[in-house]
């Protein structure tokens, strides 16, 4: 698939992260199909990470995740989605590579600045739960 989804999450917003972000993304030779600044309800960021709902860490993802703003964007490039969750790192900061996105401005394994879909038929979901296909070029 030539597609992944990403969001600048809260914290990296939050911190003013969002330039060095976009930059790493458009450095690591990503191209920007859709983008959009805007913030998500906890019921949005519930339905969004419904995949964790039995995890521990469920409830604190969901405030996290729509305590403030994101930028939420879709991205192309060959081999996306493997791509991206290089270019972004581990989950966990303390074990993300040097010179990956996480490495660089995750705080936390909760708070970790950027979302990267984690498969081909997830980055479709993901893509369509926040853009419609007029929003995508
Ligand atoms: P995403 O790109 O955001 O999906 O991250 P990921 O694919 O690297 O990790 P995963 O899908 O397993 O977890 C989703 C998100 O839940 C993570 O990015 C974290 O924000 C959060 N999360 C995962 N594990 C923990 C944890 O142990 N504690 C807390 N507080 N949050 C966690
Ligand atoms: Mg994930």
């Amino acid at each position: 698939g030539n597609i992944t989804f990403t969001m600048i999450k809260p914290d990296a917003v939050e911190a003013g992260n969002i330039g060095n972000i976009l930059q790493m993304i458009q450095a690591g030779g990503f191209r920007i199909k859709a983008m959009k600044y805007t913030k998500l309800s906890p019921e949005k960021a519930g339905e969004f990470y419904a995949v964790h709902s039995e995890r521990p860490f469920y409830g604190e993802l969901v405030e996290f995740m729509s305590r403030g703003p994101i930028v939420a964007a879709v991205l192309e490039k060959d081999n996306a989605v493997e791509d991206f969750r290089t270019l972004i790192g581990a989950t966990n900061p303390a074990e993300a590579a040097e010179g990956t996105v996480r490495k660089a401005y995750a705080t936390s394994i909760g708070e970790n600045a950027v979302h990267g879909s984690d498969s081909d038929e997830n980055a479709l979901i993901e893509a369509n739960f926040h853009f419609a296909g007029t929003e995508m070029f």
